[in-house]
């Protein structure tokens, strides 16, 4: 695991826009994983910005989203189908047909679960997966306790979840109470990984997911076990990090980093 700590916000999301430009210029079809929630919204934004200034073309690439609420129809506001669709879909040149999302609505739940495991793998697993983080430490949906070998399955959330969302909803009365989402084995099988975390409010629990034990308390730790994964946060969300200096001489140091310093 690598961490990067940028300045602000703003340059953390940058960051990691960079890194997906970069890899959907390599790869005009890469298979991108991709997740909801306040933190991408500015990834998003300069993801919009990179298509309308410099031409970055998502005409050939493929899109699986980490989850999805279980009882919201696409055109549900609430739903993350929505979100994808207001905050990057709708500004760009992709085709929709080649955008997943779990299906919250189907009537056979498991079996919808099971088809989207499948359809990664028809389309050759994931290239890059982007994630974020909730204050309980989940990726995706992963809620405490999910196992570290889960699958896409549906998922019960947690109080802290239901409550970190309460706001979008007008009250924790209205959050779903489970939603479909990728499992940790899931996420660990995407190639790459990239997790952004913004803000004092993640401090705690981004020191914990990278520095901490591994735990199905907190998913977010399994990424420790990716060979591939990288965390952006900002100078609040890295607070906390015990060796902060330390990650700060790699990306100032390291030939990778150079291009996106
Ligand atoms: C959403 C998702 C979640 C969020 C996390 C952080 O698709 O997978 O794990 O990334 O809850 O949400 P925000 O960014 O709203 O703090």
């Amino acid at each position: 695991m690598e961490a990067i700590i940028r300045p602000d916000e703003e340059s953390a999301a940058r960051l990691v826009e960079k890194i997906m430009a970069g890899e959907l210029r390599k790869i005009p079809s890469l298979v991108l994983g991709l997740a909801t929630g306040r933190t991408m919204e500015a990834v998003y934004r300069q993801l919009v910005k990179g298509h309308e200034d410099h031409e970055l073309d998502f005409s050939l690439c493929r899109t699986f989203n980490l989850d999805e609420y279980v009882g919201l129809p696409a055109s549900d506001p609430h739903s993350y189908r929505y979100y994808m669709n207001e905050h990057l879909f709708h500004h760009v040149n992709i085709d929709l047909r080649n955008t997943h999302l779990p299906d919250g609505m189907a009537k056979d739940l498991g079996a919808e679960c099971h088809e989207y495991e499948e359809k990664i793998n028809r389309c050759g697993g994931i290239d890059l997966q982007i994630l974020g983080i909730g204050k309980a430490g989940h990726i995706g949906f992963n809620e405490p306790l999910s196992a570290l070998r889960s699958r896409t399955r549906v998922k019960t959330l947690s109080p802290v979840t239901v409550d970190q969302n309460a706001a979008f909803f007008g009250g924790a009365e209205n959050v779903p109470s489970r939603a479909i989402t990728m499992g940790v084995g899931t996420i660990l099988d995407c190639r790459r990984c990239i997790l952004l975390a913004t803000g004092e409010s993640k401090a705690e629990v981004v020191a914990k997911a990278v520095e901490g034990p591994i735990t199905s308390m907190i998913s977010a730790t399994a990424l420790q076990l990716h060979p591939h994964c990288t965390v952006v946060v900002d100078e609040a969300a890295a607070k906390h990090l015990q060796a902060a200096e330390y990650y700060r001489w790699i990306f100032e140091n390291e030939p990778e980093w150079e291009e996106f310093r």
